[in-house]
């Protein structure tokens, strides 16, 4: 990796007795204070862990959700958080429910080496003007003070240039964490340099969300199967009826354009389970191409799920990105489940999904452990398969 690494740091001589912020990504899903999904805190252990063992002080940024207001507030602690990555690692961790101020100074003050402290949700800050989503020099910098190094952790967070990623990282030597460059590694190299042939299979309800992936990947990949709501969309582009199905108007012409660059590299499924509406309660129905009038489509159908499974036998490079159906509902899910199994079955093959729905998708499911990555990061991942700089990666110290 062109970055230096946490392991670079810790050979530097720039973790033991050191004070080391980390910048992870802990924005989960929390109810009712109950965190429904922790892969996020799961996935940053290993850099925390490492820090722990080499003797540093990890001081932990994150943020929670979104702030506007002093009412969003609620539920956006990271308290729960602290607790949940407590018990993961086996050890205590210190919360300090501010983001600034000698509370947070004498608690740091305080820390021997090996420990962890987790610092209040850094949004918080952004009640009065936005501090660190506009990155704000002077929050930047104020952070920055509190240790001696950084390490970004927070892939997730990465195509963000907020004051706790980008802002500390132009203060300190920086470095990026074992999750930051695992993400990278896959995403990136299965991008730049893949083994071939690379398939691309792209799903989700709307073509505008996955334009940039689809331009960059048209130059790319060897085939681009296509599925989810946006298919309707690219049906409507080919004359194809699509009954009540969903449909971006105002993209057909770009379906169009789509269609004609990527050649026969762009697969559209053949078929669609079909029902009068968007429920799991009513009936449902197969229809090869066209879909009648008074029906939506919802999944993709067995023909479908046929021919990609066909197109990927032999793939070197998968990368998913988007579900196929409402996978959520159990009579649309099939599309979803046939695309993960034709995934699992390939030999040799480096098997990515970007985070987000399909990798709720894939894990609801029960395929977690048939990929080679699933990514933490939604945003971030499009934005990377996009062929985009990621200004949370770039601002890390070049080796
Ligand atoms: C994510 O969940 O995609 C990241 O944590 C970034 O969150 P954001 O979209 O609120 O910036």
């Amino acid at each position: 990796m062109a970055k230096v690494t946490v392991k670079d740091l810790q050979e530097r001589g720039e973790i033991k007795d050191k004070k080391v912020l980390v910048r992870v990504d802990f924005n989960v899903p929390v109810k009712d204070g109950v965190i429904t999904n922790d892969n996020r805190i799961s996935a940053a252990l290993p850099t925390i862990q490492f820090i722990v063992d080499n003797g540093g002080k990890a001081i932990l940024f994150s943020h929670l959700g979104r702030v506007k207001e002093e009412a969003d507030k609620a539920g956006k602690s990271l308290k729960p958080v602290a607790a949940r990555l407590g018990e993961l690692l086996g050890k205590e961790v210190t919360f300090v429910p501010e983001t600034r101020g000698k509370e947070l100074e004498d608690a740091i003050a305080k820390m021997n080496d090996g420990d962890v402290l987790l610092v209040e949700n850094t949004r918080f800050e952004d009640i009065d003007g936005k501090k660190e989503s506009k990155n704000d020099p002077e929050l930047g910098k104020y952070w920055a003070s509190l240790g001696d190094v950084f390490v970004n952790d927070a892939f997730g967070t990465a195509h963000r240039a907020h004051a706790s990623n980008v802002g500390i990282a132009t203060h300190l030597p920086s470095a990026a964490g074992f999750l930051m460059e695992k993400e990278i590694k896959f995403i990136g190299e299965a991008v730049d340099e893949p083994k071939r042939p690379f398939v691309a299979i792209l799903g989700g309800a709307k073509v505008s969300d996955k334009i940039g992936v689809i331009e960059n990947l048209i130059a790319k990949a060897d085939k681009i199967l296509i599925g989810g709501g946006m298919t309707y969309t690219f049906y409507k582009a080919k004359g194809i009826e699509i009954g009540n199905s969903l449909v971006e108007e105002d993209k057909v012409e770009l379906a169009k354009e789509i269609i004609e660059k990527a050649g026969d590299k762009l697969i559209l499924p053949v078929d669609s389970i079909t029902a009068k509406e968007f429920s799991n309660d009513v009936p449902n129905e197969t229809h090869p191409w066209d879909v009648p009038a008074g029906q939506l489509g919802l999944d993709i159908g067995p023909e479908s799920i046929a021919l990609f499974a066909q197109e990927l036998d032999g793939a070197k490079t998968v990368v998913w990105n988007g579900p196929m159906g409402v996978f959520e509902m159990s009579n649309y899910a099939r599309g979803t489940i046939g695309v993960c199994e034709a995934i699992a079955n390939l030999k040799d093959a480096t098997t990515i999904i970007g985070g987000g729905d399909s990798a709720a998708a894939a894990i609801q499911l029960g395929f977690a452990d048939k990929f080679t990555h699933i990514s933490t990061g939604g945003g971030a991942s499009m934005e990377l398969l996009e062929g985009k700089t990621l200004p949370g990666l770039a601002a890390i110290s070049d080796k």
